[in-house]
């Protein structure tokens, strides 16, 4: 059993723990989001990416399992920012925040879908997704400081509630979009979203994904992931969300230490199911009081020193 407080406040939001489910893991129902927020360990959970309009996103095969972790290509399968709202009045008894991520194919189109979503009583904070490697127009935005600083300060003139951006890992560029977001008024940086990614079918000589390309994630992604919250850190100042092949305890005190003030749950959920919170939200209580520590607080970003 837990006994630490593990409580913490980022951007504007109170978590009971830093453990945040990621955008895309079971996000789509409303039902669905709001028994996720029920489940003990949970500090938040963040919806599927929605966009303006209705995608179907790719035809099957969408995801490959690995060893090391896997490779999804669902193209962004959303019922458009409006119907969505409908299934946000479905997720009744909510116990932790809900943040609505959600994309665009141009800066207008981002900001009239924030418009949209952000009215919604249940959104407590937003997620601008600028960094999904299958999804041509959504992608290429996040590869773009002046574009991301644009659509930031647009949207939060229209907006009164927080918003974090979720950055690629596919740029050289991941800590000038950082920047460009939190100078241009962005409450918090998610990092990150998944690599780009391809697997061949040796038997029929061609990519498996129906949309080729995918994003990578699970485990083969926590030192890339750890090493952007790292860089990140430095030179930026508002809180990061870490993202990225967690899948235990000591996984989210790595992401910790190199600089997030909470840490988001993605692939390690369809391996382990959503008991998975419990488990890592003990693992870190215990790591705490192991080391000394009455806080989460107290660890962020600690690996600097
Ligand atoms: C099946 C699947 C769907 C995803 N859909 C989204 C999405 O809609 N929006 C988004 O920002 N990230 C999406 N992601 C990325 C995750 O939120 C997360 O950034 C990434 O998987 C890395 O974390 P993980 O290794 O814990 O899974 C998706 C990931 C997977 C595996």
């Amino acid at each position: 059993m837990r006994s630490l407080d593990l409580s913490v406040d980022i951007a504007g939001l109170s978590l009971k723990t830093p453990l945040i489910l990621a955008s895309g893991i079971l996000g789509l129902s409303g039902r669905l989001l709001a028994k996720i927020s029920r489940a003990e360990g949970v500090g938040a959970v963040t919806t599927k990416s929605i966009g303006l309009k209705p995608r179907d996103g790719y035809p099957n095969p969408t995801i490959i399992l690995l060893p090391y972790g896997l490779i999804n290509s669902m193209g962004l399968p959303n019922p458009g920012a409006e119907a969505f709202l409908k299934e946000l009045d479905e997720a009744e008894d909510l116990s932790s925040p809900l943040i609505a991520s959600f994309y665009g194919y141009s800066v207008d189109e981002i900001v009239e879908t924030a418009r949209i979503i952000a009215k919604h009583p249940r959104v407590s904070a937003l997620e601008l997704n600028v960094s999904c490697p299958h999804v041509s127009g959504v992608y290429e935005l996040g590869f773009k400081p002046e574009l991301v600083a644009e659509a930031v300060s647009k949207v939060k003139k229209i907006i009164d509630k927080p918003l974090f951006v979720k950055l690629s890992p596919n740029t050289h560029l991941i800590v000038d979009v950082a920047r460009a977001a939190a100078e241009a008024g962005a409450d918090g940086l998610t990092a990150i979203n998944t690599v780009k990614a391809l697997a061949i079918d040796t038997e029929l000589f061609r990519p498996i994904l129906s949309g080729v390309y995918g994003g990578l994630s699970g485990p083969a992604l926590k030192p890339i992931a750890l090493r952007c919250v790292y860089e990140i850190y430095k030179e930026v100042d508002i809180p990061i969300v870490g993202c990225g092949g967690v899948s235990n305890s000591l996984d989210v005190v790595e992401f910790i230490l190199a600089g997030a003030s909470a840490v988001a749950l993605g692939s390690v959920i369809a391996f382990k199911g959503v008991g998975v919170f419990r488990e890592l939200a003990e693992g870190l209580s215990s790591y705490l009081e192991r080391k000394g520590f009455r806080s989460v607080r107290e660890i962020v970003g600690l690996s600097h020193r």
